[in-house]
This record gives structure tokens, C-alpha cells and sequence, in this order.
């Protein structure tokens, strides 16, 4: 098969067909929706690619799976959940779903089925497991995007939106075949002039091109608007002249976009202007957008992102992993019911470990999502091979113990942890800061869209087993070779706790230098500034002090799970210094001294990656040339830049502790 890095995991490359031959060649569509007669369309295309004959599109009333066709249909009753039942029998398939998004999931899931070469299922009901389910993109209008890897901006250029949206509906599509239903284009740290009518004009043209993949369009609005476009004195979100304006501007967005899905809101953070300024509470702010969302259904994911980037570094109690729960907590309770507030998984920015933010056990009346980064910020930016998906399952798992009871964070953002006062699930979901470009295979990497996809699959269900997820991803991406399989699967599947290992060690975070482009390492780069990233690494050891004796931050936890980190018996190794002040001959529950560690693992991690080359050559000639040109590439550049991290990490350690390798490598090299 051909590179087409475009189609990312939707290629429907022949597969062996036996057992699908007695699949009709006829796909009845009952409804006549956009998104139905998309999703039909979409099944004829790939089951014919597939399976190398030709499918026919008709619509029909035909309500059952008798009639020798494949019938894709509308269920009579409806909760509004994304809920999809296939059923087969030796007369046909019925696909039919409760949502006509949901018609459309279960047309995907059928084709995925075939293209990892599985049974056509007999009886599957699937449902998602939360209503957001949503990509963001940092996007600028003039077409840069923030943390972006893969080249310029899909949906805009020049400061407006794209002439030629066919990457913007190619994408849609691609959320859509893995059950993502919404979209926000535009960069948290929105533009100030976002919202004109000149370009909520524009923005009508991207909402039409993602609407028949039945994803939503949203946008990040700025607080300000009423100020830098509407020409207004202030932004007061109390103020009767602004509310008036964010209901006039809401309204003309609906008019144009129907079927907007809301808005998300950075505020009061990294020098956004927010509610603080007229001395208002998040709540204010959110539900002053929300009332005038609501009559058009539309919602506000108000960001948890909320901290002071100029802390005092000196201050033994300043903490910027506090400031979610310092900042949100006194106000559960008070937002509307269609506020999401958008919590990043963990405290400080998407390191490549941090425990699990508090702020998801802290708010029992309040609707939260998760947000989640595809976007490599942190972890390689694309460049590096890392499997996120094994770091999420692991937040998604963790038992916040709230109340002392089992409360996983996948259950607190699918809302089932604390529902609504009538038992329903709260609203609530998944967000990936994704970040595609203009690059042909959109994120760059040839293994980097695993990542989205791996995301798509937990926001619908976050119990699926990882090996299933990259199984599903590896062969749709690179066929059903059981060899190619079996080789991508394994590297994808260690690749979190590889780069883990060669960069940021014990949860201090990902060593990079986070004062410029978050990429290589910068050690000290987190230490001694207002950004309160620090790991204090002094002479007499190292790690932030955050137990009751430090920052405190520990006792933001629910008891159980305060006491389990608090107490150095209990702290897993791989968070003790984020929690924790130990000397670097501190002895660690796997045995060693920190420092040796830190000195083996580092040493351990490299060697794995410098392995990924080799592991690869041994599929040559099973995947196509080019691809397997692209990863050789990037595999010899992790392999190198791997060891340039191992030492600057085990040299800075070396220096600053005074105590040598055992195995005499660390400064010898
Ligand atoms: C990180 C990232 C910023 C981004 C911010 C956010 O700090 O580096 O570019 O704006 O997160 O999530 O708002």
C-alpha cells in the first residue's frame, strides 16, 4: 500500500476477505440527514477499498436487516447519549443508532472491524462514555500555531479562515471515525479580534465543512471582547452592558452557526485578563457566557488553568500545583449547568509524569472534563516516539478515594462519581490539545497519530485495554502483517515509560527548558523564576517539599490519598520528588539509592530508544519505503538526542550530589 499519511489510520487498504463475502453489497440509509447520508457514503467508500468490489448507497425505508442489505438506521427512542447497536444475522447488518452521530460511529466501528480483519459482530451495543468529547487546537489567525509541530495552521492563514477547507473536513473526519464530536479551532490564548462579524462570517465556512462529520465547531473567546470589539468601557462580566453584549454576539454567532458547540475560556492565567480584574469569581465570568449559550444549547468549558506565574521562589509555601483547588474549590457548586470546568490531568503542564491534579476530587457539585495533550509539548513534540495513551490510562485509573470511596478520575469526568441531584451522569468528558498542521501525515510522526487515536478510544471508553487500542491504531495504520504488528505494538506500547526514563526522573517533571521552545533539556531552566515549576535541588537533596510541613498541597487530596503520598512508606518512587525533599542517597522501595537510580535509569532509557532503530530494520520491506524511511530517521534522532538528555541529567545530578556512579560512567564519557 501506497504512504498516505493524509488518510492517518482511515487507508482501507485491501484486506483478506473470506469471511466478509457474504456481506451485501447493498447500504440502505434510512435517514436523511447530512451526517447519515455522510456516514453511508463513508461505508460504500471503505468496504469497497477493503474488500475490492463494488457497494452500492441507497435511501430506504427499509427498517430491518432481512432484506440481504446493510441497513443504517435511526433508533425510535433516544436520551440523547452517543449509543450505536450493530446486529448481523445471515440476511444482512443492521447498524442503528440512537443519535445520527451515533448511525455514523457505528458505520466507522463496522469498517474498523473489517480493517483490523475481526468478525463482523452479531449482536455490540457500544455507548460513548460522556458527551464532550472534543479536540482543541491552539491555532492563531495568522496561521502559526501555539506548540504546534507539524507546520502552519489547517483552518487559518493570513488572519482569517482558509480559502481551501479541505484539510479542515479531511480532519473532521478523522475525529469523527474515532467518536470525537467537537472541534475548538482557535488557540486558548485567543486573538483579540476573533470575534468580528467579518470573521463569524469565516467561521460559518469551517463549521460546514466539519457538520457533516457531525463534529461542532467552538471557539476560545477572550474575556475582553466587549472592550476590543465591541468598544465598550469595560469587561465587567457583572456589568448589564456587557452581559448584553456577550447575548447580541452570541446570538449573531448562532444565526450564522446553528449548531455551535460554546465556548472554551482561558482567564486570569499566563497574563489572560480575567474576572480577577473587577475583583469577580471564576463563576461570575462562566455563567454570564452560559446564560447566554443556553437557549442555543450551547456550553462553556471554563479552564481549570488558573495560577500565578510570578510566584515567590523563596517562599516555602508558594506552590503553583495549589492553585486549581486554591482558585475553584470555594466556588463548587455555583456554576451553571452548562459549565464544564476543563482540568488539565495534572497540577502544573503536561510533564511526562505529574500525579493526578486534586482539583478532580474537590469539586462535587460541578460539571469537569479532562484535558488531555496529543500535542507533545513536553514529551518529544513529535520528534520523539511517545505513546501518551499509557500515561492517560494510568490518571484515568487513579482512585481519588473522595468521600473514602472508589472515585477513579474516569468516573469523576464521565460524571458518574458525583451526578446530578436526579442521579443522571453530569455532563462532562475528554479534551485533546491536538494541534495537527499543514503536514501531510498532521502531526508529523509517523507514530504520532496513535496518540489521537488512542484518545478517541478512551474519551468513548476508558476501559478499553491499551494492547487492543495500538493493536487497532498499528494495523489499520500499517496493515495485518502480524510481524509489523507485533514489532510497532511493543515500541509504542514502552515508549511512555522509555522516554519517562532518560528524562524526567522521580516526577520532578520533564527536565526541558521551559523558559523557551519546551524541548531538550534545560534543568535549571524550572528553578529560581516566578513560573514555579521548581524541583529544589540543592546540596542537601532534592524535590519539592509538598507535605504538610512544606506547600501543604498534599493535604488538597482526599485523606486516603494524602496520607498514601505524605508517608515516604507508601509514596510510589515514581512521584517521590514531586512530593517529597529526600537527600540523593535517599534508598528507594526498589532498593537503590535515588541517585544510582536516577544514574541506571537514565543510563537504561537511552539504551531502549538507541534500540529503536534496529527493532525497525527488522521491517523492512513490510512497510512502505517511505514511512519507512520517515521513521528510521526520527528513530536515529531520538536514539541520539536521548543520550545528549542522559547526560546532561546524570552530569547535573553528578555535580550537584558529589556522589559518584558504581558503575563508574556518569562524567567519563
Ligand atoms: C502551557 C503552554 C502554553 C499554553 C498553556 C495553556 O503553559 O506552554 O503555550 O498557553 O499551557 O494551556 O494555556
Amino acid at each position: 500500500v501506497a504512504e498516505d499519511g493524509s488518510a492517518a489510520w482511515l487507508r482501507y487498504a485491501p484486506v483478506s476477505g473470506a469471511q466478509y463475502q457474504r456481506l451485501p453489497s447493498k447500504i440502505v440509509v434510512t435517514g436523511d440527514s447530512l451526517v447519515e447520508k455522510t456516514a453511508g457514503e463513508e461505508l460504500r467508500r471503505g468496504l469497497s477499498s477493503m474488500l475490492g468490489r463494488p457497494f452500492t448507497v441507497s435511501a430506504g425505508a427499509v427498517g430491518r436487516a432481512s432484506g440481504g442489505a446493510i441497513v443504517i438506521s435511526r433508533s425510535a427512542s433516544s436520551d440523547g447519549v452517543d449509543r450505536y447497536r450493530i446486529t448481523s444475522s445471515s440476511g444482512g447488518v443492521s447498524i442503528e443508532g440512537d443519535t445520527v452521530q451515533a448511525e455514523m460511529y457505528g458505520v466507522f466501528h463496522l469498517l474498523e472491524e473489517v480493517g483490523i480483519e475481526r468478525a463482523i459482530p452479531s449482536r455490540e451495543v457500544q455507548s460513548a462514555s460522556s458527551p464532550i468529547r472534543w479536540s482543541d487546537e491552539w491555532d492563531n489567525m495568522n496561521g502559526t500555531i501555539e506548540r504546534g509541530y507539524a507546520g502552519p495552521s489547517i483552518f487559518f492563514e493570513s488572519g482569517h479562515v482558509r480559502a481551501d477547507l479541505t484539510k479542515a473536513a479531511a480532519y473532521a473526519r478523522i475525529l469523527a471515525s474515532v467518536g470525537i464530536n467537537g472541534c475548538n479551532v482557535n488557540n486558548v490564548n485567543a486573538d483579540l479580534d476573533l470575534l468580528t462579524t467579518e470573521h463569524i462570517r469565516e467561521f460559518a465556512r469551517l463549521a460546514d465543512a466539519f457538520r457533516p462529520w457531525g463534529v461542532k465547531l467552538a471557539l476560545s473567546v477572550d474575556l475582553t471582547a466587549p472592550q476590543t470589539v465591541g468598544g465598550l468601557a469595560t469587561f465587567d462580566p457583572l456589568d448589564p452592558l456587557v452581559i448584553a453584549w456577550w447575548k447580541a454576539k452570541v446570538d449573531e454567532l448562532y444565526a450564522a452557526i446553528p449548531d455551535l458547540g460554546g465556548f472554551t475560556v482561558k482567564a486570569d492565567s499566563e497574563g489572560r485578563k480575567g474576572p480577577s480584574q473587577y475583583g469577580r469569581a471564576p463563576a461570575d465570568a462562566a455563567n454570564m457566557l452560559a446564560r447566554a449559550l443556553a437557549p442555543h444549547h450551547g456550553v462553556v468549558l471554563y479552564r481549570g488553568f488558573v495560577y500565578n506565574n510570578h510566584l515567590d521562589w523563596r517562599d516555602p509555601k508558594a506552590d503553583r500545583a495549589r492553585a486549581g483547588v486554591d482558585n475553584f474549590s470555594k466556588f463548587d457548586g455555583q456554576f451553571d449547568g452548562n459549565v464544564i470546568i476543563q482540568i488539565k490531568e495534572g497540577p502544573i503542564d503536561f510533564q511526562a509524569r505529574e500525579p493526578v491534579s486534586p482539583l478532580f476530587a474537590a469539586l462535587h457539585h460541578t460539571n469537569v472534563a479532562i484535558e488531555l495533550q496529543t500535542a507533545q509539548e513536553y514529551t518529544g513534540q513529535q520528534r520523539h516516539m511517545v505513546w501518551l495513551p499509557s500515561m492517560w490510562k494510568w490518571v484515568l485509573d487513579t482512585d481519588m478515594r473522595a468521600d473514602d470511596r472508589h472515585t477513579p478520575v474516569k468516573e469523576i469526568v464521565t460524571g458518574r462519581s458525583f451526578p446530578l441531584a436526579d442521579g443522571r451522569p453530569r455532563p462532562g468528558g475528554f479534551i485533546s490539545v491536538t494541534n495537527v498542521g499543514m503536514e501531510e501525515n498532521w502531526l508529523h510522526h509517523p507514530m504520532a497519530m496513535a496518540n489521537l487515536y488512542g484518545f478517541g478510544k478512551l474519551a468513548w471508553n476508558p476501559d478499553e485495554p491499551l494492547a487492543e487500542i495500538i493493536d487497532g491504531w498499528t494495523r489499520l495504520t500499517w496493515g495485518n502483517d502480524p510481524k509489523v504488528d507485533g514489532v510497532i505494538d511493543a515500541l509504542q506500547l514502552g515508549s511512555w515509560q522509555v522516554y519517562e526514563g532518560y528524562t524526567g526522573p522521580n516526577g520532578m517533571g520533564t527536565l526541558t527548558n521551559i523558559l523557551g521552545y519546551h524541548f531538550g533539556p534545560g534543568i535549571e531552566s524550572a528553578e529560581r523564576n516566578g513560573w514555579g515549576q521548581w524541583f529544589r535541588g540543592e546540596k542537601d537533596g532534592i524535590g519539592m517539599d509538598r507535605t504538610a510541613a512544606g506547600s501543604g498541597y498534599l493535604q488538597q487530596y482526599p485523606k486516603a490519598l494524602a496520607e498514601h503520598y505524605e508517608s515516604l512508606a507508601t509514596c510510589p518512587d515514581e512521584l517521590l520528588l514531586f512530593f517529597h525533599h529526600v537527600p540523593y542517597d535517599y534508598r528507594l522501595h526498589s532498593g537503590k539509592t535515588l541517585i544510582q537510580s536516577i544514574y541506571d535509569t537514565h543510563y537504561a532509557a537511552a539504551r531502549e530508544a538507541g534500540m529503536y532503530g534496529a527493532r525497525w530494520d527488522t521491517l523492512k520491506g513490510r512497510v512502505d519505503d517511505e514511512r519507512f524511511a520517515q521513521v528510521s530517521r526520527l528513530f536515529a534522532f531520538q536514539a541520539g538526542h536521548a543520550i545528549v538528555w542522559r547526560d546532561a541529567i546524570d552530569d547535573w545530578f553528578h555535580r550537584i550530589s558529589g556522589i559518584a556512579d558504581a558503575a563508574g560512567r556518569v562524567g567519563h564519557h
